[in-house]
């Protein structure tokens, strides 16, 4: 079976660098793609071969993540800028199968799994073609770059049988896993309040990549990298900080709220939240971008059986020029837990059962006798023993130095894959339940106004303009239009 494969890939490979080349001027048009039927079973002792679609920063670190993992092999890259796919070859070997056209891996046999680590706008087309053609996904964050396009996914997922996993890949760290063990078991108490923020201050976290010098209509399939977006002029900087603009991004939220909610969910067992609303701006980096770079959000959960009801702050400050602490701070009544990648501190802090009385109160302003009196109810009603609150403790947990959560979310996907499961930690109802709030951040934010959202069924109760990308946008013969968001049944 692997020389089989091998001879696939060696007499593709000439063919292939000619359609790569073909296809430089080729203007977006969507395919019908087959369903390759009668996949063979990955048996335990068969190399996992990937490919990765969009070999750029994240693609190249996704990659290094997977291999990582024994017994995966990367065979081939898609990606739209040839320095990339030429960088590909040298940093994963001169054999690699590289093409522009990312339907040309989801026709190849040899491909078990795709990576699909495109900008945003990009990520339902290709899951859902690459689900289609009978491929495993590692789909990155978040899932989709519009609410009304979460359905989808998760259809193709279920009828597709394939193993699907999104990439927050934080959330399989050790310090993660401790702080859901943390809250499952109890150590805080009820939960009422969440906040957690990620800011920056300096312009390659705000997202303003290098650019580079060889970048032209003649390196860069620009056609397809617009896909569904509207129609323009070359435009490098649009390709390559593709994060600053809305038509292909999503956003502080989108990219990066996103990391923060998946965690939250995932310790809390939360399906999500009912009332989302943002506030923000664009304060310091001007030069080109139309996403606002400090941004607060609010969201309302409701109580459930796993949880009480709570309110979750989110925050973006990419002009943050003081001290930045970014963390994840989980409140309840009996404790909090504070947490990031690498490290977490649970404190504990339970209030004695008397409320007592005296210092700023109204006591001293009672007079003598009625002070008399009170002490008197009070001494009955509260013995000492109900009057010592237990010692505030704190417990630090450091996560192990060689702990490798992307590799470790990649481990959880292949290992899906060799059991013929669907049961990934991330899989696309967990990741829409993740992303669907956040891009209703967005929603609030563009459209000024609250979003309602029913967790459960994942369907938004007021949809709104930004729903849908504008009328007239993109090559609409292309790819179907959006349709109003449904209702998506609840994950078995
Ligand atoms: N999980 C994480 O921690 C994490 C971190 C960074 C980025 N990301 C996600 O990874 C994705 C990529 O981000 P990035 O920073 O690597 O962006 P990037 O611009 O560095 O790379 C994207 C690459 O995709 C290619 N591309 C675009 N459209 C394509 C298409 N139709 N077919 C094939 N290739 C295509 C581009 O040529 C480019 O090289 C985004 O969705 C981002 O949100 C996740």
């Amino acid at each position: 079976m692997q020389s089989n494969r091998r001879d696939f890939i060696k007499g593709l490979t000439a063919a292939s660098a000619l359609a790569a080349t073909q296809s430089v001027a080729k203007p977006f048009v969507a395919q019908p793609f087959t369903i390759i039927k009668d996949l063979k079973k990955i048996s335990p002792n068969d190399k996992i071969r990937i490919a990765t679609i969009g070999m750029g920063i994240q693609g190249n670190y996704d990659t290094q993540a997977a291999l990582r993992n024994p017994d995966v092999e990367l065979v081939a890259v898609a990606d739209l800028y040839s320095g990339r796919l030429e960088h590909a070859r040298t940093a994963f070997g001169q054999q690699l199968f590289t093409t522009r056209d990312y339907r040309e891996i989801l026709a190849r046999p040899d491909v078990d799994a795709v990576l699909v680590v495109t900008p945003d706008h990009w990520h339902d087309h290709i899951t859902i073609a690459a689900l289609k053609a009978g491929k495993h996904v590692y789909c990155e964050k978040p899932m989709v770059q519009h609410l009304n396009e979460g359905k989808a996914v998760i259809d193709a997922w279920k009828k597709s049988g394939k193993t699907m996993q999104v990439g927050s890949q934080r959330i399989s760290s050790a310090a993660f896993q401790e702080a859901k063990r943390l809250i499952q078991a109890g150590e805080i108490g009820a939960i009422n309040y969440i906040e957690s923020n990620n800011d920056r201050f300096n312009a390659i976290g705000a997202w303003n990549y290098s650019v580079p010098p060889d970048a032209s209509p003649q390196t860069v399939d620009w056609d397809r990298f617009l896909g569904d977006a509207p129609k323009r002029p070359f435009d490098p900087i649009r390709f390559f900080r593709w994060r600053n603009f809305k038509d292909y991004g999503t956003g502080v939220a989108g990219d990066l709220f996103v990391h923060l909610i998946t965690g939250v969910h995932y310790v809390t067992n939360t399906l999500g939240p009912t009332r989302i609303y943002s506030s923000g701006n664009l304060a310091y980096w001007k030069e080109h971008r139309d996403v606002p770079d400090v941004m607060t959000s609010i969201m309302d959960y409701p109580k459930t059986e796993q949880h009480d009801a709570f309110q979750m702050v989110l925050r973006v400050n990419f002009a943050n020029a003081g001290k930045i602490s970014n963390v994840t701070r989980i409140i309840g009544n009996e404790g909090t837990v504070e947490f990031s990648e690498n490290n977490l501190i649970l404190t504990k802090k339970k209030l004695p059962i008397a409320p007592g009385y005296g210092n700023y109160d109204s006591f001293f302003t009672f007079t003598e006798d009625v002070q008399k009196k009170f002490v008197e109810e009070y001494d009955a009603k509260y013995p000492p023993e109900t009057r010592t609150a237990e010692p505030v403790k704190e417990v630090k947990f450091e996560a192990p130095k060689d702990d490798d959560a992307h590799a470790k979310h990649f481990a959880d996907f292949f290992t899906n894959v060799r059991n013929g499961s669907q049961g990934t930690i991330e899989d696309p109802v967990f990741g829409f339940r993740a992303a669907a709030p956040v891009l209703a951040c967005n929603e609030s934010y563009f459209e000024n106004k609250v979003v309602h959202w029913d967790p459960v069924t994942m369907t938004q109760k007021n949809p709104g303009a930004a729903k849908s990308k504008p009328a007239g946008s993109g090559t609409k013969k292309s790819i179907p239009a959006k349709k109003a968001v449904t209702a998506v049944t609840k994950k078995a």
